[in-house]
């Protein structure tokens, strides 16, 4: 179980190594090829379908910004580290030398860093935010949460807009390595979900695409979505999973985290319509779940991400060899990181593969 997650572990730290490095070594190195090569998870919706609030529940901290209308902006990729102990903090790529413990100020820099880019307009921009979290309370994920995807243009948007949201969120997912949470509101008909439209289109099969039903708490009453929960109204291959986000007023009043998650829990143990699957609904279920795919997906991947980590580390060192001392300091550190994770990641592959347990040390 250890080796497990220092397996993810490494996969997130490479993730961040590759980021930090940008574009050094161009577009085509082994590099590229390894990060479209790991697995990550993208969440996608309709706007205000809950996408961001089902963010901050799997992370377990208030840190995005939230809200009706277009908010998110711009795609956030968020990393998450686990660490053992020591003060939970947030650090974003563009601020390199600055720890974030007051995520108040995290949510605030997200809006400041979002404007940066596209003006107060609201308008878009392709050009991801980078966030790492490192907590006690995290599993380690990569996580990214997207615009939401809309119908028409509003007042100050180019017409364009809609197909550029799409096709963004095209770009994130269409990743064979990418795992796809499609948010659905459950005061919606799913035969209308922007969500399930576009995952279908990149996951025909559905092996990839977690259904999450948001807003459980909305639906009018003498209804009940237990025809998408158990899976009757859209199959999928993986569970549907029902969540309670905060409401609006919830936001209002800061209701916190913890509160929401009691709440939450609450509502599905006394559910008269879903009591009898209270222990597979809710957001700490999701991330549970997700962590647990996550592993199985990078079990099945081991042969292939070695043998590009093995060409990464030839990469480098012929770099190397070839510069002699780096030339940009920055970009040389982070190539002896990458050099130094992918060798600490080769090795704990082969102890993992001579354990000759596949999938027996959990
Ligand atoms: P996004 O645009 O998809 O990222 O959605 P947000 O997370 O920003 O949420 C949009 C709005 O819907 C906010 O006002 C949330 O409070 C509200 N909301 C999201 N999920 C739920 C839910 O499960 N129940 C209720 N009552 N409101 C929710
Ligand atoms: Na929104
Ligand atoms: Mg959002």
């Amino acid at each position: 179980m250890a080796t497990m997650e220092s397996l993810i572990g490494l996969v997130n730290r490479i993730q961040r190594a590759c980021t930090a490095l940008g574009d050094y070594g161009g577009g085509d190195t082994a590099f590229s090829s390894l990060w479209d090569a790991l697995p990550s998870v993208a969440v996608v919706g309709g706007q205000s379908s809950g996408k961001s609030s089902v963010l901050e529940s799997i992370v377990g901290r208030d840190f995005l910004p939230r809200g009706s209308g277009i908010v998110t902006r711009r795609p956030l990729v968020l990393q998450l580290y686990k660490i053992d102990e020591g003060q939970e903090y947030a650090e974003f790529s563009h601020l390199p030398r600055r720890r974030f413990t007051d995520f108040a100020m995290v949510r605030k820099e997200i809006q400041d860093e979002t404007d940066r880019v596209t003006g107060k307009s609201k308008q878009i921009s392709p050009v991801p935010i980078h966030l790492s979290i490192y907590s006690s309370n995290v599993v380690n994920l990569t996580l990214i949460d997207l615009p939401g995807l809309t119908k028409v243009a509003v007042e100050g948007q180019p017409e364009t807009i809609v197909l550029d949201i799409e096709n963004m969120v095209r770009s994130y997912i269409e990743k064979p390595n990418c795992i796809i949470l499609a948010i659905s509101p459950a005061n919606q008909d799913i035969a209308t979900s922007d969500a399930i439209k576009i995952a279908r289109e990149v996951d025909p099969s559905g092996e990839r695409t977690f259904g999450v039903l948001t807003k459980l708490d909305l639906m009018d009453k003498g209804t009940n979505a237990l025809d998408v929960l158990e899976g009757r109204s859209y199959r999928l291959q993986q569970p549907w999973v029902g969540i309670v986000n905060r409401s609006q007023a919830d936001i209002n009043k800061n209701t916190d985290m913890v509160a929401a998650r009691r709440k939450e829990r609450e509502y599905f143990a006394t559910s008269p319509d879903y009591g009898h699957l209270s222990s597979k609904m809710g957001s700490e279920y999701l991330a549970k779940l997700l962590s647990k795919h996550l592993e199985s997906v990078i079990r099945a991947r081991i042969p292939s991400i070695t043998s590009l980590i093995n060409k990464s580390i030839d990469e480098i060192e012929s770099e190397m060899d070839h510069v002699g001392r780096p030339i940009a300091v920055d970009a040389g550190a982070q190539l002896y990181t990458i050099l130094e994770i992918c060798r600490a990641f080769d090795r704990i592959f082969k102890e993992h593969l001579d354990g000759g347990r596949p999938g027996g040390d959990r």
